[in-house]
């Protein structure tokens, strides 16, 4: 049974992406950290433990976590997850509590439990894998890997014309846990668009498969409408791609090792992923980039898991 801890700014996207590993009976989800990010850190933990009861499974430890980057203010993405970062669908507080706020203690304390075996999953800014690793490098390197969804490697940013949202948000704790020692998987946003794309057709499939189903269609519907701002015809589940790279790394079509660091001072440019598969700097690989995915296949697994 592979073992996950996943950390994650819980908004509609992420929600998704919860409900699908949570239901997927390969995996086991050892324990879920909170950041900041689409929403405060208070909401986002109540938006967490609202994602792991309509999960309907079981109930791993919530924790909650940084409350703001390492060293910058940030703003929240009301404008793609509503004021509540769930579409402000009015759901009700779940009955489960989280269980405290020390969650860099919790991953580290997992990771040092069960040696070489737990996947890290981030699908948030990076401010508390980066702030585990400060206060444990050894224990830190535990881990058996990191699968971020982060980046805009391929394609404009969507936080910044090169940036996008969980790198802007804190730069400096994505350049830490690039360099932290532990092999990064980066899923950038890119995997989502083109075939990757919810239709209406996937959309009303996913709402009828299920309950959970539903619920993962209906917490999305700001997002549904920010899509179309941007021109998309479909909606993009960034979290939700990454999370099925993990769970079902079979639909991967395409994929890169490659050094990878993240510019931090750039007038125009800070938080940008940088992809030097081309070895202009001459640094030891660091990570592997999922350039593509079988998008059909993310769909319908993604169906599949959430009926
Ligand atoms: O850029 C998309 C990412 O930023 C997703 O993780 C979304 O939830 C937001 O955190
Ligand atoms: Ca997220």
């Amino acid at each position: 049974m592979r073992k996950l801890w996943i950390d994650t700014d819980t908004a509609s996207d992420d929600a998704v992406a919860l409900l699908m590993a949570l239901r997927e009976p390969s995996v086991q989800v050892l324990g879920i950290s909170v950041v900041m990010g689409n929403v405060s850190l208070e909401q986002a933990v109540k938006n967490a433990l609202i994602s792991v009861e309509r999960a309907g499974t079981y109930a791993p430890p919530v924790y909650a976590g940084a409350s703001k980057p390492l060293y910058r203010s940030t703003d929240f993405a009301v404008v793609c997850h509503g004021v509540d970062g769930l579409s402000d669908r009015g759901y009700p507080d779940a009955k489960l509590q989280a269980k405290g706020q020390n969650a860099m203690e919790a991953m580290l304390r997992c990771a040092r439990e069960n040696p070489g075996e737990v996947e890290l999953v981030t699908l948030g800014p990076l401010t508390n894998v980066a702030a585990a690793a400060f206060m444990d490098p050894e224990g830190f390197k535990l881990f058996k890997s990191i699968t971020i969804m982060g980046g805009a490697l391929r394609m404009p940013g969507n936080w910044s014309p090169v940036a996008e949202f969980n790198i802007i948000i804190d730069p400096e704790a994505a350049e830490a846990v690039f360099h932290a020692g532990v092999p990064v998987i980066l899923a950038p946003f890119e995997i989502c668009t083109g075939d990757s794309l919810f239709a209406q057709e996937d959309r009303d499939r996913l709402a009828a498969a299920s309950p959970t189903g539903a619920f993962a269609v209906d917490c999305n519907l700001v997002l549904i409408e920010y899509g179309k701002r941007l021109g998309l015809n479909g909606l993009c589940l960034a979290d939700p791609a990454a999370m099925a790279v993990v769970l079902w790394p079979q639909i991967v079509q395409e994929k890169q090792e490659t050094y990878l660091c993240v510019e931090t001072a750039g007038k125009y440019t800070t938080g940008m992923v940088i992809y030097d598969y081309i070895d202009h700097l001459h640094r030891p690989k660091n990570g592997t980039v999922i350039q593509r995915i079988d998008g059909k296949a993310f769909k319908e697994r993604t169906i599949r898991c959430l009926s």
